[in-house]
């Protein structure tokens, strides 16, 4: 559990405030300031923090979605803008991320079938035939039945559209998964069959997570260390279980303070 896969040296993305009046000069802002970060091999990091902490930020600098300012992004030791062609797509191959809103990222005129063999077809994995096994393998990896493939995404529920979306974000073997408020959309209930599905795929493919969330009983059931973000700042980082044994800043006292039970399980 020590060894660092992914770190965050320095990150740091200014934009610019949109103009509130006709004549007035741009300034910019800082959406993530200065934040260093290391994520472990095999853990879940939660990253927490209110709407426009910059969290969602983060995610997208990690996934090379958005450019950062200044700072760096190492995975297993290489830094990001050093690599060649060649590397970034290993690293965009081995880094995928699950958004809130599963209906969004999954193309609706599209079977399931077709959205979870695009990748594989992409990167030339397989024959056709271990391309189709590999669907099939990868739904019966998130609960879902083998004839799904034949279904387009506006036929499932939340809860099993996400459960695609996390298949096509795992087609591929990646190392780390992101999850940017991958269970905020959905009911309490559903919330926990995806957290428990998300736990057991961890196991499976041996994962690594990045679970961002407002949900601070989400973040403490999920994760093994949290890491508070406020205003595009890093807070603190613990340990999730020392969670009462630690001493913490104000801001994460008062984050916490809002939850009845910080430490009640879902
Ligand atoms: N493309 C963009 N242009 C300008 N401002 C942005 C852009 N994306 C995000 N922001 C701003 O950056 C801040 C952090 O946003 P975000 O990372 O989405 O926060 P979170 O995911 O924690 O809610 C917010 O103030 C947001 O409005
Ligand atoms: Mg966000």
């Amino acid at each position: 559990m020590d060894k660092t896969i992914l770190r965050l040296e320095n990150l740091t993305k200014a934009y610019q405030k949109p103009r509130t009046k006709l004549f007035q000069s741009k300034k910019s802002f800082f959406a993530v300031n200065d934040v260093s970060l290391e994520v472990y091999k095999g853990e879940s990091l939660g990253i927490v923090g209110e709407s426009g902490s910059g969290k969602t930020t983060i995610a997208k600098m990690i996934m090379d979605l958005v450019h950062p300012t200044s700072g760096e992004i190492f995975f297993e030791n290489k830094k990001f803008s050093e690599l060649d062609l060649k590397g970034r797509q290993e690293w965009r191959r081995h880094i995928q991320i699950v958004f809130q809103d599963p209906y969004g990222s999954l193309n609706p005129k599209k079977t399931i079938g077709w959205t979870l063999q695009e990748p594989l077809d992409i990167h030339h994995i397989g024959t056709l035939k271990e391309r189709e096994e590999a669907v099939l393998k990868i739904l019966e990896d998130v609960g879902l039945p083998g004839s799904y493939i034949h279904h387009l995404p506006h036929e499932l529920s939340g809860g099993q559209r996400q459960r695609v979306a996390i298949a096509a974000a795992l087609i591929l073997k990646p190392q780390i998964l992101l999850v940017d408020e991958g269970v905020s959309a959905l009911d309490v209930s559903i919330q926990a069959s995806i957290l428990n599905l998300l736990k057991d795929l961890q196991d499976l493919y041996n994962l690594t997570y990045i679970f961002i969330s407002h949900d601070l009983n989400v973040i403490q059931y999920f994760c093994d260390r949290v890491a508070v973000l406020y205003n595009g700042e890093l807070q603190e980082v613990f340990q999730t279980e020392n969670f009462d044994k630690e001493k913490h800043c104000a801001y994460t006292k008062k984050l916490f303070a809002s939850v009845a039970d910080p430490l009640t399980k879902i």
